[in-house]
């Protein structure tokens, strides 16, 4: 990932800051005669004798979200240029528009070879939530997944010094880039191309990451897993010359009351999906290589809780394969037998991850997880339900699912909340084996496809997060960089964070 920006606290007054550009932002006047410049940003503008009043009377600085106003050396202002970017309406404006706003202001001055930066808050966000937001925001905003390109062209900015915030807002600063680096981790797996990111070499991966955070690792190679029954994993790894793992990672927190809830994490890591023998079409394939988005997640979430030490105890279960359709692969209507005992019927070798899943889920309760999250890339039908703007979440327990939505909201990733009644259980009924693993008729794929998953969680509480539609941007956005989007990371681990015995959902 290279050398990340230095982010520091900087107790001088914004007019003193030198950096090669000071950031800060203004909001839309609340009434038709109002002006954007207000509080500190009037403070900054008496220093620089009334300019910017006058970039704001000329129409150039309105406030409204994400505009970008660029002034070179302003009177009376230390920093070289001063950068005001529009936050909208002040009532909307809460910490995910301040770490999205923090993101593209680092975009857009990394465009412009700027390495030095500092960022002036408002008043209301000098708290050590704001500055983790944005210390969260600049290290997003700095990546770019140009990790193969020899002629990279947006060099990284180098330091940022955070200004106006309170002395406090240096614990928001450490977490926020524990967060942002464990994020930017998962995209980078994201964005890795399948022949250098076989089931095996991200096993390796995980393993270096484990052993440097301080995390317990096992890695089941194709032997144990073949032990251990997990036959719905090793049908999807038939068709593959490259072997299956299993890689399962545990966080013990250092005073570990028994009886607590355990928190299993289980990720999708098909390392590329063309379908198997129900072969995809040609046309964008070659995205399936982040088809191991929910495993690279739960990888991203654990670097995390490694360095924040939640209160739990949290174990991920990762099954990786490639999907692929080899003279050996399982055809449509073979039977599976899955470690659960349950039988499986293949109607579509396409529908490979709920496969793999249903053997993570059932490892993930033997280890003794009391509350389970799985995230997975997992249908197309997800997308078309929600587009590219929520991940579909499912559960089993309203409890436990309403605290996965509140962790979502707090760490300002948009999730929306999917029907699971028992009326949908019959599509996937099947006539020769217990279930099939796709719907009869057409429709409701994406809860046909989390059905599948519930069959193997029994009465463990139990979320689904669809990110197929979320774990990657096909364009960069003002505040983010094409590819992998490292999606679910900061709500595990808000989740993990938020979660001990005391919970009124921890059975
Ligand atoms: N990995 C795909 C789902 C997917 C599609 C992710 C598009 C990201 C973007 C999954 O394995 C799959 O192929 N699902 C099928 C299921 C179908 C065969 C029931 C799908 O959604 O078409
Ligand atoms: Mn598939
Ligand atoms: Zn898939």
């Amino acid at each position: 990932m290279g050398p990340s920006m230095q982010i520091n606290l900087d107790s001088r007054p914004a007019s003193k800051v030198e950096a090669e550009a000071l950031v800060s932002y203004v909001f839309e006047p609340e009434k038709e005669q109002g002006t954007a410049v207000q509080g500190v940003i009037a403070d900054l503008d008496q220093a620089a004798a009334g300019a910017l009043g006058r970039l704001a009377s000329g129409g150039e600085l309105t406030g409204k979200m994400l505009e970008f106003t660029l002034v070179h050396f302003a009177p009376g202002i230390g920093a070289q240029r001063l950068l005001l970017v529009g936050a909208g309406k002040s009532e909307k404006f809460g910490t995910a528009e301040l770490r999205r706003l923090a993101s593209a202001a680092v975009r857009y001055l990394k465009a412009r070879s700027v390495k030095r930066i500092a960022l002036l808050t408002r008043e209301s966000e000098r708290t050590a939530e704001a500055a983790q937001a944005v210390t969260e925001g600049l290290l997003l905003g700095n990546f770019d997944g140009d990790k193969y390109r020899t002629d990279k062209k947006n060099p990284p900015v180098e330091s940022a010094a955070l200004v106006g915030f309170d002395p406090a807002a240096q614990a928001g600063i450490a977490r926020g880039r524990i967060i942002a680096e464990s994020q930017n981790f998962t995209r980078e797996l994201g964005n890795e191309p399948s022949n250098l990111l076989t089931p095996r070499l991200l096993a390796e991966r995980a393993e270096a990451m484990a052993r440097e955070a301080g995390l317990a690792v096992d890695i089941l190679d194709e032997k144990r897993i073949e032990e251990l029954k997990m036959g719905a994993l090793m049908g999807v790894a038939r068709g593959s010359v490259e072997p299956p793992r299993v890689i399962v990672l545990t966080y013990t927190p250092e005073k570990l009351t028994p009886g607590t809830p355990v928190l299993g994490f289980v990720g999708k890591a098909i390392t590329f999906d063309t379908g198997g023998i129900s072969i995809k079409p040609s046309n964008d394939m070659e995205k399936m290589k982040f088809d191991m988005a929910g495993g690279a997640a739960m990888l991203g979430a654990m670097r995390a809780l490694a360095r924040l030490k939640p209160p739990v105890k949290v174990i991920a279960v990762i099954p990786s394969t490639e999907n692929m359709p080899g003279g050996r692969a399982q055809k449509p209507g073979d039977v599976q037998i899955a470690m659960s005992g349950k039988s499986i019927e293949v109607i579509n070798t396409d529908a490979e991850g709920r496969l793999i899943l249903s053997d993570g889920i059932a490892y993930a309760k033997q280890l003794g997880a009391t509350h389970l999250v799985d995230a997975a890339t997992l249908t197309g039908a997800i997308v078309v339900a929600l587009g590219h703007f929520n991940t579909g979440v499912f559960g089993s327990d309203a409890a436990f699912t309403e605290r996965v939505l509140a962790s979502a909201r707090r760490a300002g990733e948009k999730m929306w909340p999917m029907p699971l009644d028992d009326d949908y259980r019959e599509l996937i009924k099947s006539t020769i084996a217990d279930i099939q693993n796709v719907g009869s008729g057409r429709g409701a794929g994406a809860i046909v496809a989390a059905w599948f998953l519930r069959e193997f969680t029994g009465d463990t509480p139990w979320v689904h997060l669809d990110i197929a539609g979320t774990a990657w941007l096909d364009d960069a956005k003002p505040w983010a960089g094409k590819g992998g989007t490292g999606v679910a990371v900061r709500t595990l681990v808000d989740l993990a964070m938020n979660f001990d015995g005391r919970s009124p959902t921890a059975k």
